[in-house]
């Protein structure tokens, strides 16, 4: 068992789950099935992936006391940021789910409208109220965060960004580090592209792992929340299994080099 981390408003989250971007609506129950089957913990949902009725469905018919489970999700926010769609989205979100929302987080900042401090203030109502239990943010910068600081006081416990050994983001990760936010890694397999990469290759060959697992294994040494996504339920329980092994220094080390600022997905600034 991969060990939780610690949130800095004194509650926990598993270090690993499993993401539902891009897994259609039709095969999302059995995913979701599938991998608390496999053990994971820590189920990755938002709005955008339009997919949570199923999530919720998948839910209702897992036999497990749901204080183990983390479920999240996150504010889309694309027509409006106001309160009102704040509100409304959360509550869509509730209501597909039929589950309360433990992490809630701001999807993207979509800095050029300037209202992400704004949106925050809802999602700290929303908790204060006892409707959330955390609230986090998705896609954020620096600047971003340091501006949720400035103005509201409030830290966000998460802020999930993508991150793999092609983009390691490490100052972004130092910056955590000084606030308490802890790292969350969307597209940790680098959209399976880093699977290929021969260094990956060589590491995973001497523990007699896959790739995946020794990508997953890096993310959880550096200290990252990480959640590969799968649709097949085999690569979901492998990609699960890496404790029966550790990446060295020299390994970490191999696996620091790789970086090259290739990102895959949208970048904080390209969204608004
Ligand atoms: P599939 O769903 O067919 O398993 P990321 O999480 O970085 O976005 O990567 C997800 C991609 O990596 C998906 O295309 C997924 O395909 C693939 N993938 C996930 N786990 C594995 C694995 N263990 N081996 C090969 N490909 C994988």
């Amino acid at each position: 068992m991969t060990d939780d981390l610690h949130l800095h408003d004194g509650f926990r989250m598993p270090a690993l789950g499993f993401g539902l971007y891009k897994v259609p609506p039709d095969q999302a129950e059995e995913v979701v099935v599938a991998g608390v089957d496999a053990g994971y913990r820590l189920v990755d949902g938002a709005e955008f992936y339009a997919n949570e009725a199923e999530v919720g469905r998948a839910l209702g018919r897992i036999d497990i006391d749901r204080s183990l489970l983390t479920v999240t999700s996150k504010f889309w926010g694309e027509d409006s940021q106001d309160r009102a769609a704040v509100l409304a989205s959360f509550e869509a979100t509730e209501r597909a789910l039929g589950t309360a929302v433990d992490i809630y987080m701001i999807h993207w900042p979509r800095p050029n409208r300037n209202q992400y401090v704004d949106v925050w203030r809802t999602l700290i109502e929303l908790r204060d109220a006892g409707r959330i239990r955390s609230i986090g943010v998705s896609n954020f910068t620096e600047e971003h965060i340091t501006r949720l600081i400035d103005e509201t006081g409030v830290v966000p416990v998460v802020n999930q960004v993508e991150l793999h050994p092609y983009l390691q983001q490490e100052g972004l990760r130092e910056f955590h580090r000084r606030h308490g936010i802890v790292t969350q890694a969307w597209s940790p397999l680098g959209r399976g592209r880093v699977l290929e990469d021969p260094t990956v290759a060589e590491v995973a060959a001497a523990h007699g792992v896959t790739p995946a697992q020794a990508i997953v294994r890096w993310h959880l040494q550096l200290g990252n929340s990480v959640i590969p996504k799968s649709t097949n339920p085999a690569r979901l329980r492998s990609n699960r299994d890496v404790d029966h092994f550790a990446l060295t220094d020299d390994e970490m080390a191999a696996f620091s080099k790789l970086e090259r600022g290739q990102r895959f997905g949208t970048s904080p600034d390209e969204r608004q």
